[in-house]
């Protein structure tokens, strides 16, 4: 996608051919820095202070990690280390595992002098296979915003509620909930985005930074009014991405989506959640009980970013000096919330006889 018609991923690889780049997402909105990322530690610590976020590009990073571990030591140790780092940077995004079990799987089984060309290989394949995968999600997609523009009279507006960022920069390009929209947008269909400010990191400004720069009508709302705006009619669908999706249908994401699916609900309003595969955990059944949430910093909480009137960036307390706070980053909405998921395969029952069909393969 673009920023300022400049065509960018949010993951790329230097001239050089091993350093890797990324965004700096804790400044975005307010800067466009990129980063190199030069060791296996680097790409560590790029997910694990949220450089780089968002499932699948964190399984694109994890994969260039391995690759530059490879890069500089080929051995079996090496090898072990650097899976053993990056699978801790983050707990719920099941995209970092799978990412780097493929990539584990692949080289654990190689001479040395061949690790660091396949590594390469193998990242420049997740990060391509998933921009292809965003793409198919977004046409699967743009079938449901057309067949509601289709029910409303010529010109009137599809209005879209959306948490937290699951746009380009939360993948390697598109996005996954946001992909749908950005399809709508360029075949001319009238589309406007509720976005979720999704406190406490505000990745809401991100998803406003994004739609803002491809030019599609958006408008930033506090968490707590999604459901107000649906008893008032305001929204027509709620599109969300995930980080991990049970066999079940279960899916979790961001902190906040859950309420967001119950009152959807409530108010007859279609909630579909988007997903590349690779955010399938099949393992697992019943996300409420099973899925591991990150639990972040409580400062998080009592403090937020800005920017001064200087265009200085800030972090400012927002409560009572000493106050305790619980951060939870994602919660679970159950598989009988959603509307549908939409896949890079078509769109299914949140359910297991829903994926089944769509991924037999992987069902077993
Ligand atoms: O904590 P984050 O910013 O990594 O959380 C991101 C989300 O919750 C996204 O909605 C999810 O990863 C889907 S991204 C296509």
């Amino acid at each position: 996608m673009k920023i300022n018609g400049i065509h960018y991923r949010s993951v790329w690889l230097a001239s050089d051919g091993y350093t890797v780049e990324i965004f700096d997402q804790t400044k975005l909105p307010f800067e466009v820095q990129t980063i190199q990322l030069r060791t296996m530690q680097d790409a560590a610590t790029a997910i694990k202070e949220m450089w780089v976020r968002g499932a699948p590009l964190i399984g694109a990073v994890a994969a260039y990690g391995m690759a530059l571990a490879m890069h500089q030591e080929s051995s079996d140790e090496s090898l072990q280390q650097a899976y053993n780092v990056l699978v801790k940077t983050r707990p719920t995004a099941i995209n970092l595992k799978w990412a780097l079990e493929r990539t584990y799987r692949v080289l654990e089984n190689l001479e040395h002098s061949q690790r660091e060309t396949t590594a390469y290989r193998i990242a420049n394949e997740i990060a391509n296979e998933d921009v292809e995968f965003c793409h198919k999600i977004g046409e699967h997609g743009l079938k449901i915003i057309q067949s509601i523009a289709e029910t409303k009279s010529t010109g009137e507006t599809v209005n879209i509620l959306t948490h937290c960022n699951a746009g380009w920069l939360a993948t390697v390009d598109w996005g996954t909930a946001l992909a749908p929209i950005y399809m709508a947008h360029d075949v001319g269909i009238k589309v406007h985005v509720w976005v979720d400010e999704t406190r406490p990191r505000n990745q809401g400004g991100l998803t406003a930074f994004e739609l803002g720069s491809h030019g599609v009508p958006h408008t930033l709302i506090a968490d707590n009014a999604g459901g107000h705006l649906m008893q008032h009619g305001k929204v027509d669908l709620c599109i969300v991405g995930t980080d991990r999706t049970t066999a079940r249908g279960d899916v979790c994401n961001k902190i906040g989506t859950y309420l967001k699916a119950l009152a959807a609900k409530a108010n007859q309003v279609p909630f579909y959640v988007a997903l590349p595969s690779p955010t399938l955990d099949l393992t697992v059944w019943d996300g409420v009980k099973e899925i591991p949430i990150e639990l972040r910093s409580g400062e998080e909480q009592s403090h937020v970013y800005g920017i001064t009137p200087e265009g200085l960036r800030s972090w400012v307390n927002t409560a009572p000096h000493g106050t305790s706070c619980e951060n939870y980053a994602f919660d679970v909405t159950p598989a009988e919330l959603i509307t549908g998921l939409i896949t890079e395969r078509g769109i299914c029952d949140a359910s297991a006889e829903g994926l089944r069909a769509l991924f037999p393969d992987l069902c077993g």
